[in-house]
């Protein structure tokens, strides 16, 4: 070509003249020509498809580059085809077909998504200003998806599925374990009156535990709940033996956080009223569910101890998980066992409260911190970690 390229915009004008009208005489100049042309053709179908216009702009678009009167390939055919000197008339002749061949096989393309046609209607104006239009010019218009691009034949986005969090688990899995047994599952408030938290389990008003120092108080009469039992009072309060119940749920307690404290924490809770229950019964089914829950080898021990509602009381233990009970590994501190729930015999001064009569039913209920058993059984060696959030900690428990 002896003059400069003009921009791709005039080459609709070019097939209007003849090559030797454009100074056209050797392959380089048609090699340029059709470059351009290609070019624009492209342009031509991206308009189409990233204006997200539909059939008829489609439409348009063929009339443009294949109508039989006045399409584009129709004048090259005319102008520069007809008239091209006698050694470049092959060359016109297949690029030209080339040029065809192109334009029909994207106008078609577009023509088959039904993404240009469904997906790319104008956009409602709120859309259109949403803010961050603003803050990326012209960024709403050249969005793929908005804009009718989506190609969905493309692999999508990837998004990461979640993992059960380790304390859901331990939950779901000692409710299996309980449903397995007949028990069904209550709930109670985390924000819990004094009543229900402390005098109807028979806690007195002098107990540490009622000190603010350990207690989050709303006010006077309410509190975050310290422990998930008031739900024992709550449930006897609403139904009549026999009852079986366990209560999962949040706790709190004003300690500092340390690699085992942590002011909210989960407990589940447990509760059998019924005639003739004993200590037998309770020692046998947290036998049993200690079993079900680290292992069968596991072996259990009750040692006497003391819980203002219930009478007698129990802390119970397993053989350590880590030495198989050896009495050889740090976290067992040498002794074999480890230190695991509260339990016992329901104190007949709660059913005072609730109105059974206590020369018919009996009862036990124990309690067990969510977390401790989490830590126990996946060897979390920190409780904070529970509570961070930190993917790299969940992703372990996939
Ligand atoms: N509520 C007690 C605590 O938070 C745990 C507990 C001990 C619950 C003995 C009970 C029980 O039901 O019988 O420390």
């Amino acid at each position: 070509m002896e003059t400069s390229d003009p921009p791709t915009s005039d080459i609709a004008n070019a097939v209007e003249q003849s090559l030797d009208k454009l100074g056209v005489r050797d392959a380089a100049g048609l090699e340029g020509l059709f470059a351009r042309l290609e070019q624009r053709l492209r342009d031509d179908v991206g308009q189409v498809t990233t204006g997200g216009r539909g059939p008829e702009d489609i439409e348009q678009l063929r009339v443009r580059w294949l109508g039989r009167k006045q399409g584009l390939v129709r004048s090259i055919t005319e102008n520069w085809l007809r008239s091209a000197p006698a050694e470049l008339k092959a060359d016109v002749g297949k690029r030209l077909n080339a040029l065809r061949g192109s334009a029909e096989e994207q106008i078609a393309s577009i023509a088959r998504q039904p993404t240009v046609d469904k997906w790319s209607q104008p956009l409602s104006e709120p859309v259109r200003q949403r803010p961050y239009s603003a803050a990326a010019p012209g960024a709403v218009e050249a969005a793929p998806v908005l804009a009718g691009e989506l190609d969905i034949t493309l692999p999508g986005t990837r998004r990461t599925i979640g993992v059960e969090h380790p304390i859901r688990r331990v939950i779901r899995e000692i409710t299996e374990i309980f449903l397995s047994l007949g028990y069904s599952v209550e709930e109670g408030p985390d924000i819990e009156s004094a009543y229900y938290n402390f005098e109807a389990l028979n806690i007195p008003e002098d107990h540490p535990a009622r000190d603010d120092q350990d207690t989050f108080y709303v006010d006077p009469q309410t509190v975050l709940r310290t422990h998930t039992s008031p739900v024992q009072i709550r449930t006897m309060e609403k139904m009549q033996p026999p009852v079986r119940i366990i209560v999962p749920g949040r706790a709190f307690r004003h300690d500092a956080p340390d690699a085992t404290h942590a002011s909210m924490f989960h407990q589940v809770e447990g509760l059998a009223v019924d005639t003739h229950i004993t200590f037998a019964d309770l020692k046998g089914t947290l036998d049993y569910f200690l079993k079900a829950f680290f292992g069968p080898e596991v072996r259990t021990r009750f040692r006497p101890s003391f819980f203002p509602f219930t009478e007698p009381s129990a802390e119970v233990d397993i053989s350590c998980i880590f030495c198989g009970g050896t009495a050889g590994c740090r976290i067992c501190k040498y002794s074999g066992w480890i230190e695991l729930l509260g339990c016992g015999m329901v104190d007949p001064a709660l059913y005072s409260y609730v109105h059974y009569d206590p020369a018919r039913y009996s009862g036990f209920a124990f309690g067990m911190g969510v977390e401790r058993l989490a830590m126990l059984k996946y060897g979390v060696q920190d409780i904070q970690l529970f509570f961070q959030g930190d993917v790299r900690f969940l992703h372990q428990f996939r």
